[in-house]
């Protein structure tokens, strides 16, 4: 049973947030009137340098932070009153990485499936195809310890797959990798997405990342919302202010619509640029 007003016949959004607002113990707001709406099946990208609120934001999605102000509903149930109902819809791979390092591959997948309640007689069968689906097959029964940073990016994935969410939220899934293992990462992404139509959440600060793989995007700053929509059209209506004839980039729009704020305080959005060019060369 859902609980909003979505007609009959009609699948639910897969996330709901209206005004969402959330402060922490010195009384800002990191999260800060908070309006968005992601349809079932969408890869959804929340973009924004650090300290913009988006962990914050997920947190409370994902049940882990109470929602104090403001409505969220996940397919159509409400987080604050029915936390079991979201929790068995959604997956969560935190910013952290949280692979037990001294555990195989398998293993790891395998406590996911019983954490999540997946049947016992299902469970081998499960953890193998989530293991296939990232790529996984060949290294699943060596130490996670001994895998690449990307490896044990794909593998949190894998645990996150195992109870087939219906709504997969990511929280910076590619930081610190190589470009070649990000887009190892984001194939996976796509090809289980494409398999499964599940709704994808994603938060990143590599805008360029953004721009290829979500179906719309919501640039965030200081715990409001300060764009959303598809990442072309984004592009297309500053090109279209500018008329110069110059191609503006994803992060170009971001720095117009966040303002000269982001060059002034933006310290982390600068160390930003500079990995990403760190990167660049070592790729
Ligand atoms: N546990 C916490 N206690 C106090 N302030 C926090 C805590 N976690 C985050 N914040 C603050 O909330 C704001 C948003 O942080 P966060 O949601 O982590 O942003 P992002 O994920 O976009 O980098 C920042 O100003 C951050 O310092
Ligand atoms: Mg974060």
């Amino acid at each position: 049973m859902t609980d909003d007003n979505t007609p009959p016949g009609q699948t639910p959004a897969a996330l709901t947030c209206t005004g969402l607002t959330y402060a922490f113990g010195d009384g800002a707001k990191a999260v800060d009137g908070l309006d968005l709406s992601v349809a079932s099946g969408e890869v959804f990208g929340l973009l924004g340098p650090n300290g913009a609120g988006k962990t914050t934001a997920i947190r409370c999605v994902t049940t882990l932070l109470p929602v104090p102000a403001g409505m969220v509903r996940v397919f159509g149930h409400d987080v604050a009153a029915d936390r079991m109902g979201v929790r068995r819809l959604l997956s969560y791979v935190p910013q952290q990485l949280s692979a037990d390092s001294s555990l195989t591959g398998r293993e790891n997948v395998s406590l996911f499936a019983r954490v999540f309640d997946v049947p016992r007689k299902e469970r081998a069968g499960r953890v193998a195809e989530a293991l296939e689906a990232v790529g996984l097959t060949e290294a699943a029964d060596r130490m996670a310890g001994t895998y690449s940073g990307g490896m044990v990016r794909r593998l949190e994935l894998a645990q996150a797959l195992v109870s087939s969410p219906r709504l997969l939220i990511l929280d910076e899934p590619t930081i610190g990798l190589d470009p070649i293992a990000r887009t190892s990462v984001w194939e996976h992404i796509m090809a289980v997405r494409a398999a499964s139509g599940m709704t994808v959440l994603v938060t990143t600060h590599y805008m360029d990342e953004a721009e290829q793989y979500c179906d719309r995007v919501a640039l965030m700053h200081k715990g409001r919302i300060r764009a959303l929509d598809t990442p072309h059209r984004l592009t297309d209506d500053l090109r279209e202010r500018r008329g110069d004839g110059s191609s503006p980039t994803l992060e170009d729009v971001f720095r117009d619509v966040a303002g000269s704020g982001l060059d002034e305080e933006g310290g982390e959005f600068r160390d930003v640029r500079r990995t990403r060019r760190t990167a660049a060369r070592v790729g």
